[in-house]
Parts: C-alpha cells; sequence; structure tokens
C-alpha cells in the first residue's frame, strides 16, 4: 500500500485527509505529527519543518502544496544531503491558481490604468472632476517570470487589450507578448513601463532584484505589483521611488516577513495596496487531483510534469 506523509502549515488538515483518501482510495494517508520518523512514499507539504524530511525513509517524491518552492530549496541549500537524488521535488502546475492571479493582477492593473484611486480621493473631497484618461496602447505592462503563472497572466493582459512585455532567465515565446530573455535585455524590457509585475520564483538571483535601478528604468509613476516573494522587493528603495514620484503606487501580496509587522512603514503608506499573501491561494480540490494523478503516473513509472530543477531553482 503507498503511504503518504501530510502537512501544510496554518491550515485545517481535515478536509485536505478526507479529500485525498476519497482520490487516493489505494494509499494510507497520515498527518505528520512531531516525533513520526516512520517511512513515507510520498510527502505531500507546504512550509514544513525540516524534521519532516530528514532521514524519512522510503520516500519517492515530494510534492510541494505551492507554486513557489523557495522553503524546501532553502533547507537543501542547508542540508544538501536532505533527498537523495532518487527523490524528485513536484510544485504545483498552476491547479486553479493562475486563474486567480489573472483576477488579482488584473484588479490592480485596472485600477491604476483607470486611476480609481485617484477618483477614491475625489469622492472623499466630494468633487466632481475628470482626469485626463490613460491610453491604452501607450500603456505597456511588463511580467517578469514567465513560468506556469506568469505566462498566463501575461496572455491574460495581452488579451486585455495591453501591450504586454515578458521577460525570463530562458528564451519564451507566447503569442501577444514581446519576449525578453536574459540579464542583458533587462534595460529595454523595463524601459518606460506604466506597470511592472513580479512572477520569479526566488532564488539567489532574483533576490532584492526590484531595486531602484529596476525602478528608475520604468516610466514616471508606473505602478509595481508584487505577487511572488517579497525578498525580491528591496523595501526601502520601494519607499524612496515612491516619496519621489518614480513609482505612483504599488499593490503587494508579499512581503519579507509575513505577516507583515505592525510596525512596517508599508502600512502607513498610502500608495501601497497591501493584501495578505492571497492573490492564488492553493486549490484544495484541484491540487489533491494533480496530485493523485502524479502518483498514480508515478506508480506506473511514468513521468510526470511538475520537477522542479534543483540546480536551477524552479
Ligand atoms: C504561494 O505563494 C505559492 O507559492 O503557492
Amino acid at each position: 500500500m503507498i503511504s503518504i506523509l501530510f502537512y501544510k502549515h496554518q491550515d485545517d488538515p481535515a478536509p485536505w485527509l478526507a479529500d485525498l483518501a476519497r482520490h487516493l482510495p489505494q494509499a494510507q494517508i497520515r498527518m505528520w505529527h512531531p516525533g513520526d520518523a516512520d517511512p513515507a512514499d510520498y510527502a505531500l507539504v507546504w512550509k514544513p519543518p525540516l524534521e519532516l524530511l530528514q532521514r524519512r525513509q522510503g520516500l519517492k517524491a515530494v510534492f510541494n502544496l505551492g507554486a513557489g518552492v523557495d522553503v524546501l530549496l532553502g533547507f537543501l541549500r542547508e542540508h544538501p544531503f536532505l533527498l537523495p537524488p532518487h527523490v524528485s521535488l513536484i510544485k504545483l502546475d498552476d491547479a486553479g491558481m493562475a486563474a486567480q492571479m489573472n483576477h488579482y493582477v488584473g484588479q490592480a492593473v485596472l485600477r491604476h490604468f483607470r486611476q480609481m484611486d485617484a477618483y477614491g480621493q475625489l469622492k472623499q473631497e466630494m468633487r466632481w472632476h475628470v482626469l485626463p484618461p490613460k491610453i491604452q496602447a501607450d500603456y505597456p505592462i511588463g511580467v517578469m517570470g514567465l513560468g506556469a503563472l506568469g505566462t498566463q497572466v501575461a496572455s491574460y493582459l495581452a488579451a486585455m487589450g495591453f501591450p504586454v512585455r515578458g521577460w525570463s532567465r530562458s528564451r519564451k515565446h507566447l503569442a501577444g507578448v514581446q519576449c525578453y530573455s536574459g540579464e542583458e535585455t533587462l534595460p529595454v524590457f523595463l524601459d518606460g513601463l506604466q506597470a511592472l509585475v513580479n512572477m520569479m520564483p526566488l532564488t539567489a538571483q532574483t533576490e532584492n532584484m526590484l531595486d531602484r535601478t529596476v525602478f528608475n528604468c520604468l516610466a514616471r509613476g508606473a505602478h509595481l505589483i508584487n505577487v511572488a516573494r517579497g525578498a525580491q522587493v528591496v523595501d526601502d528603495d520601494l519607499l524612496a521611488a515612491l516619496s519621489s514620484g518614480q513609482l505612483g503606487g504599488a499593490t503587494l501580496d508579499a512581503f519579507r516577513t509575513e505577516p507583515l509587522p505592525s510596525g512596517h512603514p508599508f502600512w502607513r503608506e498610502p500608495r501601497i495596496a497591501i493584501t495578505p499573501h492571497i492573490a492564488a491561494l492553493t486549490e484544495r480540490t484541484e491540487s489533491i487531483r494533480q496530485i493523485a494523478s502524479k502518483i498514480e503516473a508515478l506508480e506506473k513509472g511514468e513521468s510526470v510534469g511538475g520537477i522542479v530543477d534543483l540546480a536551477r531553482g524552479y
């Protein structure tokens, strides 16, 4: 019988365990508790403690119950022998997250493009005043990171009629999106963007990447949307760019420390919209369906998608 170990940080495990049992009736599924060192074929985890993976016998694959694998890769950096080479780390492949990202980024872009915050302010002042409209053809949007979610967001924004540029480390082709790849193309990609959407995985290369140099390449008054990881944004550079007017605003869903500490200046900056890391939540039903079918494929010796390239970091 296949044995599955489950752990999802800060979430009620009961509905997960019930749904998993329904989709994988042939498996023995258990929630991990401290001290459980028994063998398992598969571990399904989100932000697990290191102890869950250490010296785990029998493991065939680890499924990450989310898109970003930075927590697990952090463990692997500190403990390079944590997972034997035959154990794959597999991330969720969209599984309902892309649609959520489309909606979240879409609303942030439209709020800036249609100047809804400025109209909100005018309403506060009880003023009936028409602002000069922004022209869509003159509103280029850049999406950094063209993975499973970034490609869909870029296509979604293009379908809304915006000129869209995409940037990634490796070359991508995407209908309706002007694609750039490699560090050397970054200034051209960023030049004059009205909105910049961060959808990159957190790696050594992307940490602190969104800094004053990047902000200074954008159009004056541009909007930053971060739906990836907080550690990719240099907080002080963002605050300075907002103060100087180089950035007009930011919509942030991810932060260096989560929950965002109560004393953090982002809370008091009116030009920053804050959400508590909800842009794309893991959808239980879709994720379990995807993972169950991957486990069945792996058990038959078939290959599956979503395997993380550990050297690349995503
Ligand atoms: C959320 O941030 C995820 O990586 O799934």
